[in-house]
């Protein structure tokens, strides 16, 4: 993203396209590079994140630590590579007050409460904003930090946390919450003793995040399983690496979609299969045949999608951020497919755009009944999150004559040049500039 731009009023215009060939390389996960950013407040040096994505939550995470000490430049990616690459300097001189305007904007704000709580004994910060899926409170976090001896002041602004030095606890999880696991591993790093964390969240990303902690010198059993163990070391002795950002499995499972729905077959490059296991099945079931290689994995479309019912549910299950794509594959599908949402109850508000592509969905509580129709029909629409925003995007390319997307600015917090990606594959897509 450039400096400055004002992307608010921008529209990307869908129109039919299909079938779809070539290869699509996707870059990092938004879900990991913004918490290994925060994971670089924990030791002193210099860090470089490479294969992370061009999106506006990693300006504005980069904003969120710059404002408490960090130093951070951005490097275009070398050849041959994607993405950019984050350089961030911890001199050890931290301010731990996040700035109302910055945090408000970006869900993953809350993950600088754990590594600055640990690092600097006090936090001052805005609650997190981000995608608005209806309530999204923090109390698994805060109990388990309490746990670990920090107390919390919360008003409606924000929230000042304090603690001496925080002590290992043991930490049981009533749902593994992604953000909550996340805050409590980088609080226990830098913790005195050993904290156990029992039905830990496991998604891999987190499994990133402990591989760039245990580079760091940071002493953590049990990763990429639901119990995590933690032995806490002083910060003094960690040290800054260099770490590649784990490929999106969001990213990567949209292109499966634009594929899916527009026709054709299309080489998903650096897509991890087995980050995505449960998806591809689902997406097997639907019609699509994948062939798998070390390199990516290569999706080609049915003749038409067959519907499916999914329930989401924390990984290994089928991840609600892949909602809105699979929905939006429903519309067009052969039958009836019932999407039950786990995670989010609010999460549907996307429904009334796709509804005025003309798809047919009935919501009753979290659950959505599709009804696949032969064809969706381009309308002007408007993207209500992220995900959401790119699903839209490839049903308006699935759709008959054109598809305006506005609030384009949602898609952008998430999807690194979602446009020229899908326009490389052949899609009939453009981004018009409605900047001031
Ligand atoms: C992260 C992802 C988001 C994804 C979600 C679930 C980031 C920046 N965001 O969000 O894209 O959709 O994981 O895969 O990484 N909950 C509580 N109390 C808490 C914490 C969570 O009740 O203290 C509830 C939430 O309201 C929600 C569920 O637990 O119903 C899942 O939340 P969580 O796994 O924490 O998601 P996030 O980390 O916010």
């Amino acid at each position: 993203m450039s400096e400055g731009s004002n992307t608010v009023g921008d529209i990307i215009v869908a129109s039919h396209s299909g079938p779809l060939a070539g290869e699509v390389i996707v870059p990092g996960a938004k879900n990991s590079v913004l918490k290994l950013m925060a994971a670089t407040l924990l030791a002193d040096g210099r860090y470089l994140l490479t294969n992370a994505p061009v999106i506006v939550d990693v300006d504005i995470m980069a904003d969120l630590l710059t404002a408490v000490g960090l130093r951070i430049t951005f490097h275009p990616a070398p050849a041959g590579e994607v993405g950019q690459h984050i350089e961030i300097v911890n001199s050890g001189a931290i301010t731990p007050v996040a700035p109302f305007e910055l945090a408000d904007r970006i869900r993953a704000s809350v993950n600088l409460v754990g590594p600055l709580l640990g690092r600097c004994g006090e936090i001052d910060i805005a609650l997190p904003g981000g995608d608005d899926f209806g309530g999204r409170p923090i109390d698994m976090h805060l109990r388990g930090l309490e746990a670990m001896g920090a107390t919390f002041d919360v008003t409606a602004d924000g929230i000042i946390g304090r603690a001496s030095r925080l002590q290992g606890a043991d930490i049981d999880f009533d749902f593994p919450s992604v953000g909550a696991t996340e805050n409590i591993v980088m609080a226990a790093v830098v913790a005195s003793g050993v904290t156990t964390i029992r039905n830990a969240a496991r998604e891999p990303e987190i499994v990133d995040l402990c591989n760039m902690l245990r580079k760091m010198g940071c002493r953590i059993e049990g990763i990429g399983t639901s119990t995590l163990i933690v032995t806490g070391v002083e910060h003094a002795t960690l040290q800054s690496v260099t770490h590649e950002v784990v490929t999106d499995r969001v990213q990567a499972a949209t292109y499966v979609a634009a594929v899916a729905m527009c026709g054709g077959t299309v080489h998903v490059a650096r897509a991890v299969a087995e980050h995505m296991g449960m998806m591809l099945s689902r997406f097997t079931d639907m019609g699509i045949a994948f062939d798998i290689s070390p390199d990516g994995i290569t999706a080609t479309a049915p003749d038409r999608l067959t519907a499916i019912n999914v329930a989401t549910l924390p990984y290994p299950g089928v991840a609600t951020d892949y909602k809105p794509l699979i929905v939006a594959m429903l519309s067009v599908a052969q039958g009836v497919g019932i999407v039950t949402e786990n995670l989010y109850p609010g999460r549907f508000r996307y429904v009334e755009e796709l509804s005025k592509l003309g798809a047919d969905i009935t919501i009753d509580g979290h659950h959505a009944s599709v009804r696949g129709v032969e064809h969706l029909v381009g309308a002007p629409v408007v993207a209500p999150d992220i995900r959401a925003g790119a699903a839209l995007v490839v049903a308006g390319l699935a759709a008959s004559g054109s598809t305006e997307i506005g609030d384009v600015f949602h898609i952008d917090r998430g999807y690194d040049d979602i446009v020229g990606r899908l326009a490389s594959l052949g899609a009939s897509i453009t981004r018009k500039r409605l900047t001031a």
